[in-house]
Protein backbone atom coordinates (compact mmCIF):
# COMPACT_ATOMS: atom_id res chain seq x y z
CA UNK A 1 0.00 0.00 0.00
CA UNK A 2 1.37 3.40 -0.83
CA UNK A 3 0.86 6.54 1.39
CA UNK A 4 1.90 9.98 1.07
CA UNK A 5 3.09 12.15 3.93
CA UNK A 6 3.67 15.87 3.14
CA UNK A 7 4.86 19.04 5.32
CA UNK A 8 6.23 22.68 5.13
CA UNK A 9 8.15 24.44 7.82
CA UNK A 10 9.54 28.29 8.52
CA UNK A 11 13.01 27.95 8.29
CA UNK A 12 13.48 29.87 11.28
CA UNK A 13 11.84 27.81 13.87
CA UNK A 14 14.51 25.07 13.15
CA UNK A 15 17.16 27.90 12.81
CA UNK A 16 16.77 29.34 16.11
CA UNK A 17 17.56 25.92 17.62
CA UNK A 18 20.97 24.31 15.46
CA UNK A 19 23.64 26.12 17.94
CA UNK A 20 22.19 23.22 20.35
CA UNK A 21 23.93 20.12 20.17
CA UNK A 22 21.20 18.82 21.97
CA UNK A 23 18.54 19.79 19.84
CA UNK A 24 20.30 18.28 16.99
CA UNK A 25 21.20 14.99 18.68
CA UNK A 26 17.86 14.55 19.27
CA UNK A 27 16.40 15.29 15.83
CA UNK A 28 18.67 14.63 13.03
CA UNK A 29 21.37 11.42 12.13
CA UNK A 30 25.01 12.06 12.70
CA UNK A 31 24.93 11.94 8.75
CA UNK A 32 22.38 14.55 8.36
CA UNK A 33 24.50 16.61 10.81
CA UNK A 34 27.60 16.42 8.76
CA UNK A 35 25.41 17.22 5.35
CA UNK A 36 24.03 20.28 6.87
CA UNK A 37 27.16 21.76 8.42
CA UNK A 38 27.71 25.11 9.44
CA UNK A 39 27.82 26.96 6.78
CA UNK A 40 25.13 29.67 5.13
CA UNK A 41 22.42 27.31 4.05
CA UNK A 42 22.96 25.23 7.24
CA UNK A 43 19.12 26.15 8.56
CA UNK A 44 17.63 25.27 5.42
CA UNK A 45 19.06 21.80 4.84
CA UNK A 46 18.28 20.99 8.79
CA UNK A 47 14.82 22.40 8.20
CA UNK A 48 14.18 20.13 5.42
CA UNK A 49 15.17 17.62 7.04
CA UNK A 50 12.70 17.96 9.72
CA UNK A 51 10.01 18.31 7.38
CA UNK A 52 11.22 14.85 5.83
CA UNK A 53 11.07 13.52 9.66
CA UNK A 54 7.04 14.98 10.11
CA UNK A 55 6.38 13.57 6.42
CA UNK A 56 7.37 10.45 7.28
CA UNK A 57 5.44 10.65 10.81
CA UNK A 58 2.24 11.34 8.91
CA UNK A 59 2.79 7.77 7.02
CA UNK A 60 3.80 5.96 9.60
CA UNK A 61 2.26 7.20 13.27
CA UNK A 62 -1.15 5.48 11.51
CA UNK A 63 0.83 2.10 11.93
CA UNK A 64 3.56 2.32 14.42
CA UNK A 65 2.72 3.50 18.25
CA UNK A 66 5.92 5.35 18.13
CA UNK A 67 8.56 6.50 15.99
CA UNK A 68 11.56 7.90 17.34
CA UNK A 69 13.23 11.16 15.30
CA UNK A 70 16.05 9.49 14.52
CA UNK A 71 13.99 6.10 12.97
CA UNK A 72 14.14 8.17 9.48
CA UNK A 73 17.39 10.50 7.89
CA UNK A 74 18.18 11.61 4.44
CA UNK A 75 21.28 10.64 2.73
CA UNK A 76 22.31 12.33 -0.51
CA UNK A 77 23.55 10.17 -2.96
CA UNK A 78 26.78 11.25 -5.78
CA UNK A 79 24.16 13.89 -7.85
CA UNK A 80 22.83 15.24 -4.75
CA UNK A 81 19.20 13.55 -4.78
CA UNK A 82 17.97 12.97 -1.43
CA UNK A 83 17.14 9.05 0.03
CA UNK A 84 14.97 8.45 2.81
CA UNK A 85 16.68 5.69 5.38
CA UNK A 86 15.06 4.09 8.07
CA UNK A 87 16.38 2.49 11.44
CA UNK A 88 16.98 -1.37 12.18
CA UNK A 89 15.02 -0.97 14.68
CA UNK A 90 11.98 0.71 12.86
CA UNK A 91 12.38 -2.10 10.03
CA UNK A 92 12.13 -4.92 12.59
CA UNK A 93 8.48 -3.11 13.38
CA UNK A 94 6.90 -2.65 10.30
CA UNK A 95 8.07 -4.01 6.23
CA UNK A 96 8.87 -1.15 4.15
CA UNK A 97 9.07 -2.12 0.46
CA UNK A 98 10.32 0.80 -1.09
CA UNK A 99 10.71 4.89 -0.36
CA UNK A 100 11.17 8.06 -1.85
CA UNK A 101 11.44 11.52 -1.07
CA UNK A 102 11.23 15.02 -2.64
CA UNK A 103 12.77 18.09 -0.56
CA UNK A 104 12.99 22.07 -1.53
CA UNK A 105 13.82 24.78 0.37
CA UNK A 106 14.35 28.58 -0.02
CA UNK A 107 15.87 30.75 2.78
CA UNK A 108 12.34 31.11 4.31
CA UNK A 109 10.91 27.88 3.56
CA UNK A 110 11.18 24.33 3.72
CA UNK A 111 9.46 21.32 2.50
CA UNK A 112 9.43 18.00 1.91
CA UNK A 113 7.24 15.36 0.34
CA UNK A 114 7.36 11.35 1.08
CA UNK A 115 6.11 8.00 -0.50
CA UNK A 116 6.29 5.15 1.00
CA UNK A 117 5.32 2.08 0.26
CA UNK A 118 4.11 -0.33 3.25
CA UNK A 119 3.43 -4.02 3.27
CA UNK A 120 0.12 -4.99 4.25
CA UNK A 121 0.11 -2.46 7.46
CA UNK A 122 -2.18 -3.02 10.68
CA UNK A 123 -3.57 0.14 10.94
CA UNK A 124 -3.87 1.09 14.51
CA UNK A 125 -7.36 2.78 14.04
C1 LIG B 1 18.57 19.46 -8.11
C2 LIG B 1 17.89 20.79 -8.39
C3 LIG B 1 16.64 20.53 -9.24
C4 LIG B 1 17.53 21.50 -7.08
O1 LIG B 1 16.61 22.55 -7.33
P1 LIG B 1 16.72 23.96 -6.61
O2 LIG B 1 15.54 24.76 -6.98
O3 LIG B 1 18.07 24.51 -6.82
O4 LIG B 1 16.68 23.66 -5.04
P2 LIG B 1 15.47 23.13 -4.12
O5 LIG B 1 15.50 23.93 -2.87
O6 LIG B 1 14.16 23.02 -4.81
O7 LIG B 1 15.97 21.65 -3.80
C5 LIG B 1 17.10 21.40 -3.04
C6 LIG B 1 17.08 19.94 -2.77
O8 LIG B 1 17.05 19.23 -4.00
C7 LIG B 1 17.52 17.94 -3.73
N1 LIG B 1 18.35 17.52 -4.84
C8 LIG B 1 19.61 17.86 -5.13
N2 LIG B 1 20.05 17.21 -6.22
C9 LIG B 1 19.02 16.43 -6.64
C10 LIG B 1 18.85 15.51 -7.72
N3 LIG B 1 19.84 15.26 -8.60
N4 LIG B 1 17.67 14.88 -7.85
C11 LIG B 1 16.68 15.10 -6.95
N5 LIG B 1 16.78 15.96 -5.89
C12 LIG B 1 17.94 16.62 -5.77
C13 LIG B 1 18.31 17.97 -2.43
O9 LIG B 1 17.57 17.25 -1.45
C14 LIG B 1 18.32 19.46 -2.08
O10 LIG B 1 18.24 19.73 -0.70
P3 LIG B 1 19.43 19.31 0.29
O11 LIG B 1 20.71 19.73 -0.34
O12 LIG B 1 19.11 20.03 1.56
O13 LIG B 1 19.32 17.80 0.42
C15 LIG B 1 18.82 21.74 -9.20
O14 LIG B 1 19.89 22.07 -8.36
C16 LIG B 1 19.33 21.12 -10.46
O15 LIG B 1 18.66 21.06 -11.46
N6 LIG B 1 20.55 20.67 -10.41
C17 LIG B 1 21.14 20.03 -11.54
C18 LIG B 1 21.89 18.88 -10.95
C19 LIG B 1 21.54 17.67 -11.64
O16 LIG B 1 20.68 17.56 -12.47
N7 LIG B 1 22.31 16.69 -11.23
C20 LIG B 1 22.19 15.40 -11.76
C21 LIG B 1 23.57 15.03 -12.18
S1 LIG B 1 23.64 13.30 -12.34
Amino acid sequence: MLETGIDIIDVSRVARSIGNPAFLEKYFHPVEIAYCGEGAHSAQHFAVRFAAKEAVRKVLLSHVDTLSWRDSWIENDESGKPHLVFSEKLLSRIRIRAASVSLSHTKDTAAAIVLIDLEAPESKS
